[in-house]
């Protein structure tokens, strides 16, 4: 069967005027999503991954760059069909009780989207018990507020209203970052389990390459706005291209005991992304940077099928036939 590509960026970019200069906080950023996958996005605090999130969903708008979704140009539209994207596409936050409004119990939160959607009355009460249902919320949690619940419930309301009115498509934005360890799994598994019997599509962000790992079928790394490798995910961990993904993954644990792996430290400085310099962004923490890397910045290339990579020296480091 054929793939169907639900949602592609081409180029996208986003920048914000600041005092101190135009900052590049998303910047020529390249990924296709298939319908019914995840593709996790990765990469350091601050490299643009929210901020990536929000253009995609139109919350931002970008400065350059495409969009692309159901195989149509979105990257503008009018208020309607901003309106039934908003349906359509929703987002997942990571700090549910800062999403959440404090003064609206369970019901009420699920209620808005409904409402906002055009669903009243006896319809809207019965869709607010299955998707509590759905997401595991026991049905006398319902006139709770907020602050009386826990992390991983406070999620699941999270995740309520993300699929209330039927999404194609989720960016799930640091979604477990803020949650115990022993609870993010539970989320994690919730939301695969969403995927199977919705066929959800998801931009899955986070800082945390082994969650990604977990629950995405492909990886784009980001470093500083740009996508430096973009892969399948089982290819991207075991031919890691970049010099940074390798730093990242060398920090992952390895699961099998008595296997030792050296874990490279970066050092050196993060440029900033205000007004930065045409060259690779990466160069001054790299190890491998030659002249080359800070003459000019580096093309996104396939460097193995499917498998992409932005950098000048990939072809050396990783000794592959020029
Ligand atoms: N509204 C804004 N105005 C100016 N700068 C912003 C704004 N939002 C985000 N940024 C900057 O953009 C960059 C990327 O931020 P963000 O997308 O939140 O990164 P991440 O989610 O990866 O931590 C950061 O340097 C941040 O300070
Ligand atoms: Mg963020």
């Amino acid at each position: 069967m054929a793939k169907e590509i639900l949602l592609e960026a081409v180029g996208l970019k986003k920048y914000f005027q600041t005092a101190a200069g135009q900052l590049h906080a998303v910047d020529d950023i390249y990924f296709t999503i298939e319908k019914g996958t995840t593709l996790g996005v990765v990469g350091e605090s601050g490299c643009g991954k929210s901020t990536l999130g929000r253009v995609v969903l139109h919350l931002l708008e970008s400065t350059d760059g495409k969009i692309i979704y159901k195989g149509k140009d979105i990257t503008h539209v009018d208020k309607k069909r901003l309106r039934e994207l908003r349906n359509e596409m929703q987002i997942i936050f990571q700090d549910p009780f800062a999403s959440l409004n404090p003064r609206m119990s369970v019901r009420q939160i699920i209620s808005e989207p409904l409402e906002n959607g055009g669903i009243r009355g006896e319809e809207r009460e019965k869709r607010i018990t299955e998707l509590m249902t759905t997401v595991g919320l026991a049905e006398r949690l319902g006139d709770s507020y907020p602050h009386e619940l826990d992390g991983g419930r406070r999620q699941r309301i999270g995740v309520a209203r993300a699929i209330a009115m039927n999404p194609d498509f989720v960016v799930c934005d640091e979604p477990v970052s803020a949650l115990d360890v022993s609870i993010q799994a539970q989320i994690i598994n919730l939301l695969q389990d969403l995927q199977k019997e919705r066929g959800l599509t998801y931009l899955f962000i986070s800082h945390d390459l082994s969650v990604v790992k977990y629950l995405s079928h492909q990886i784009m790394v980001m470093y500083l706005g740009q996508t430096v490798e973009w892969s399948d995910t089982e290819d991207l961990f075991a031919h890691p291209l970049h010099p940074y993904t390798q730093a990242l993954l060398s920090a992952v644990p390895v699961p099998k005991v008595g296997q030792k792996k050296q874990r490279i430290l970066l050092k050196g400085e993060i440029v900033s992304p205000i007004n930065p310099k045409p060259c690779c962004r990466f160069a001054k923490r790299c190890l491998y940077a030659t002249e080359e890397c800070f003459a000019g910045p580096p093309k996104l290339k396939e460097e193995r099928p499917g498998h992409f990579v932005a950098c000048h020296r990939a072809k050396d480091i990783n000794q592959i036939d020029k």
